[in-house]
């Protein structure tokens, strides 16, 4: 088992999401329609930045693996789940949370 974890300051993406390329580059189009869809996007968006980075940290091996192969779509209950290269990665279970301020995302690996 694996675990991984990633804090981040929402004021940092503030400016960061007014970027479209940006967007488009790191986040998915799930992650933009989801994100877009929310009152407080900037929120979902750095929650899923963390959420990379958090799995990352809980699987990079010697394999290249970049952020933007991590993805996540949220389930009819709403939880996230994860996806390496558009596949479903059901070994990883990944939670978010966030507030005004701060997001942190906590991803384990039962490889
Ligand atoms: C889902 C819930 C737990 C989210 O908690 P919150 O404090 O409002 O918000 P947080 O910022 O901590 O978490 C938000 C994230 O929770 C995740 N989440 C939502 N539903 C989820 C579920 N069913 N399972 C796991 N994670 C879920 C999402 O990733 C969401 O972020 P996203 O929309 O960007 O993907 C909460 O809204 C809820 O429904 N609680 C009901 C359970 C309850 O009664 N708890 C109180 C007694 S313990």
């Amino acid at each position: 088992m694996k675990i991984g974890i990633d804090i981040e300051e929402i004021k940092r993406f503030q400016k960061l999401l007014k970027d479209k390329k940006f967007i488009e580059r790191i986040f998915s189009k799930d992650e933009i329609k989801y994100c877009s869809s929310k009152k407080n996007s900037v929120q979902h968006y750095a929650v899923r930045f963390a959420g990379k980075e958090a799995v990352w940290k809980a699987i990079n091996t010697s394999k290249k693996l970049a952020i933007t192969d991590i993805s996540f779509k949220n389930s009819v209950l709403g939880k996230p789940e994860v996806f390496i290269k558009s596949k479903k990665a059901s070994y990883i279970d990944i939670s978010f949370s966030h507030n005004k301020t701060t997001v942190v995302a906590v991803a384990i690996s039962s490889k």
